[in-house]
């Protein structure tokens, strides 16, 4: 007897879509036969590793063939000094999708519906769909959240209610007052995860520090990464700061040694390091005057960010401009699996970086 395996599959699994990731760097360099390819597509720090985060982990060889430290318990109580809230709020993650895929995981069933906007991060579909649970995408303001929107599409199956803050892959971002009046707003029985994956970047008050607000709202979920503005995409490393009881529930569903040793020491590391950090938020705010000044003089529309990346509109399909750069030694990324078939994501890079993509753009423009 032969069965169809993905027939047999959860019905939200069967209609998923696996996440698109490019290919290594030095795969498409053997493969289009050039070097020196620069990578501007997946918002990552482009500092490389700080110097106090390769000690730490190098001092974590030793006890390599041991299991990490289950609770992460010297990183939560850093992070706990560090944001002002009890340990016993923090959970950690294997990156911040794992919290989101946790948060997920705690509160939705197939009869609920998530709410989230149209050009929203792509993992909140995933979590959400790999349940079963109805994806309810509300139409975008100017790229954004549109709040009176997503108030407007609650009923009484709703959930949960997902939003970026500043949002990828737009870059937009919404001000404390709004959000705090949606929050109000929204029935104390909808989780709202608040995610603030490139909250660093902001040192302007423009977006709040949500954390603050959970001693006001139960159903606040804050998650936040170390992968952006701390540098450590490859070690896997973010968190979910909650009320003690979301907090004791999403350790129920997290995986025992979630988070590895490395992970867990370069995370202190890195919160020592404000000199890395300062300097990666500054590279960012020149980087990204940069890429705005070349949108300029090349005419073309960009959606402004308050992350580390910029969202460009080529005015015509993006992906034939991606592919060029690309034989160029450019690495940029084509969003049409946001709908948004005209644009391209270009991430902050260093100065010679972002200077590659400029020249390679504008030959191909001309
Ligand atoms: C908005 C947003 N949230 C969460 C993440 C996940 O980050 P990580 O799993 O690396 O912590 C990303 C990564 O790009 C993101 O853009």
């Amino acid at each position: 007897m032969s069965y169809d395996y993905v027939e047999l599959a959860n019905l939200g699994v069967q209609k998923l879509q696996p996440y698109m990731a490019g290919k290594p760097v030095s795969e498409l360099e053997r493969e289009l036969g050039i070097t020196n390819i620069v990578k501007l597509a997946s918002n990552e720090n482009p500092l490389g590793l700080s110097e106090k985060v390769k000690q730490a982990i190098e001092k974590e060889f030793t006890d390599g063939c041991r299991y990490p430290d289950a609770n992460g318990h010297y990183l939560k109580a850093a992070l706990s000094e560090r944001l002002g809230v009890s340990a016993k709020q923090i959970t950690l993650g294997n990156g911040s999708n794992d919290v989101l895929e946790m948060i997920a995981k705690i509160y939705l069933q197939p009869h609920h519906e998530v709410i989230f906007t149209q050009h929203a991060f792509c993992v909140y579909p995933i979590v959400s769909q790999a349940i079963g649970a109805t994806l309810v995408e509300v139409p975008a303001k100017e790229w954004g959240n549109d709040l009176d929107a997503m108030l407007a599409a609650i009923t009484d199956r709703t959930k949960m209610i997902f939003i970026a803050n500043p949002n990828n892959p737009t870059g937009t971002w919404l001000g404390g007052s709004a959000l705090k009046a949606f929050i109000k707003k929204v029935p104390a029985n909808i989780i709202v995860v608040i995610d603030e994956a490139y909250a660093e970047y902001v040192t302007d008050g423009s977006i709040p520090n949500t954390i603050e607000w959970l001693a006001d709202f139960e159903n606040l979920v804050v998650t936040r990464t170390y992968s952006k503005a701390y540098g450590l995409a490859s070690l896997r490393l973010g968190y979910a700061v909650t009320s003690e009881v979301i907090c004791g529930l999403l350790n129920r569903v997290r995986q025992p040694f979630n988070v590895n040793s490395f992970a867990l020491a370069a995370g202190i590391a890195a919160l020592d390091d404000e000199d890395y950090l300062q300097k990666a938020i500054a590279v960012n705010q020149s980087g990204m005057q940069q890429l705005v000044e070349s949108c300029q003089q090349l005419d073309l529309q960009y959606i402004p960010s308050a992350g580390n990346f910029l969202t460009i509109d080529m005015g015509q399909n993006a992906i034939p401009i991606y592919e060029k750069l690309l034989h160029k030694g450019v690495i940029v990324r084509p969003i049409a699996n946001y709908k948004m078939p005209n644009h391209l994501r270009v991430s902050v890079g260093l100065e010679t970086e972002n200077q590659k993509y400029i020249t390679a753009l504008t030959e191909i423009l001309r």
